[in-house]
């Protein structure tokens, strides 16, 4: 079968550093609340620029790095919660800046596991493809989907995006068998941006755009239970230890989901980066952020196991071993 590798990572993040302090002049909180329960100092907030200018930047990244022809990318995915409209797709946006006239381009709503489903889904395309490369993004603009009036969400997301260059027909093979699954019953538990059907024809006002809601302990409660579980499925249907694998980079909701999963799958926690306190919630992009800011600090080598794993809204969740 032929080899799909995962070249590198790179990202993109918005000038504006918002920190806990700045949100405690807006709104009843404070850093001390804030930090202690998630381990967020900071967020990047984005102005004026959208998901895609975002993916774009991320996409110009890996193929000056690469130094690759832009024909050669056959697939651009971006996984994300907040593209920038209905149609065209963030993807496609990107794709047409790029003028990469050989890509099919589509975005995936997976919301913090999208980077999972995004890798999982390129990797399988590819070695039914002839094409060279794909670039898998995940990239958020959830400040403009967040109410900055609510307190208990608002503290908690930030804007960012990341992504990966994979080689098809590569000599190196950089996946396992992931474990993706959907808890499709359990997802008004976080729900973002919906909008109601009209009531009557003709309608008498427009659609209503609803801000994020989440119900945070509940979501804690799945995190922390199903995460784990999902971790020892992928580790055991690859027969590959925890021992084994270098890092474990997980979605950076919030630290203590991070330490309590650690502790779950009985591994020290300093093979569990974190970037939270830098960038808050990104949702998609948050695992890629982490994994591009590993890359910049010189800590990822070739022929490291590392294990993503997600999970967000959907509910979904995703696991996933992948070699350098
Ligand atoms: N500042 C100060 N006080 C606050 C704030 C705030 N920003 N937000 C809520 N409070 C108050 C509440 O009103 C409540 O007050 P009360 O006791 O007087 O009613 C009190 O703090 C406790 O609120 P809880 O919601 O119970 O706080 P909890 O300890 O559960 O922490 C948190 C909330 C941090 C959201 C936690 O539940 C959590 O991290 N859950 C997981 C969320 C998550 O990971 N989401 C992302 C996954 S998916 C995705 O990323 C898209």
């Amino acid at each position: 079968m032929k080899k799909v590798q995962i070249k590198n990572f790179a990202s993109y993040t918005p000038e504006l550093t918002v920190s806990n302090d700045d949100l405690s002049q807006i709104m009843d909180t404070s850093d001390e609340w804030i930090k202690s329960r998630t381990g967020i100092s900071n967020r990047k907030i984005s102005l004026n620029e959208n998901t895609s200018d975002l993916c774009l930047k991320v996409a110009q990244k890996l193929i000056q790095k690469n130094n690759i022809n832009v024909n050669d990318i056959g697939l651009i995915i971006v996984a994300t919660m907040s593209p920038d409209a209905c149609t065209p797709s963030t993807s496609a946006i990107v794709q047409g800046k790029l003028n990469a006239k050989n890509a099919m381009a589509f975005d995936i709503s997976a919301a913090c596991s999208g980077f999972i489903y995004g890798l999982e889904i390129a990797q399988k395309m590819m070695r039914q493809s002839s094409f060279k490369y794909s670039i898998v993004i995940g990239g958020e603009v959830l400040s403009k989907e967040v109410d900055w009036t609510d307190r208990t969400c608002a503290v908690l997301f930030g804007d960012g995006a990341a992504g990966a260059l994979l080689e098809n027909d590569a000599q190196v093979e950089s996946f396992y068998e992931a474990d993706v699954k959907t808890f499709g019953e359990l997802g008004d538990r976080l729900v973002a941006g919906q909008t109601d059907p009209i009531q009557a024809f003709p309608p008498k006002e427009f659609t209503k755009f609803h801000p994020f809601e989440m119900d945070g302990r509940a979501v804690y409660k799945f995190a922390t239970s199903e995460v784990p579980q999902s971790m020892m499925r992928a580790s055991e249907t690859n027969q590959i230890d925890f021992d084994k694998i270098d890092y474990f980079v997980l979605h950076q909701a919030n630290y203590k989901i991070i330490k309590s999963i650690a502790k779950k799958i009985k591994q020290p926690l300093d093979k569990f980066p974190m970037d939270m306190d830098k960038y808050g919630n990104t949702s998609a992009a948050s695992i890629p952020l982490m994994l591009a800011d590993l890359q910049e600090n010189n800590k990822l080598h070739e022929g490291q196991l590392l294990m993503l794993a997600g999970f967000g809204g959907g509910l979904t969740i995703g696991s996933q071993i992948i070699k350098l």
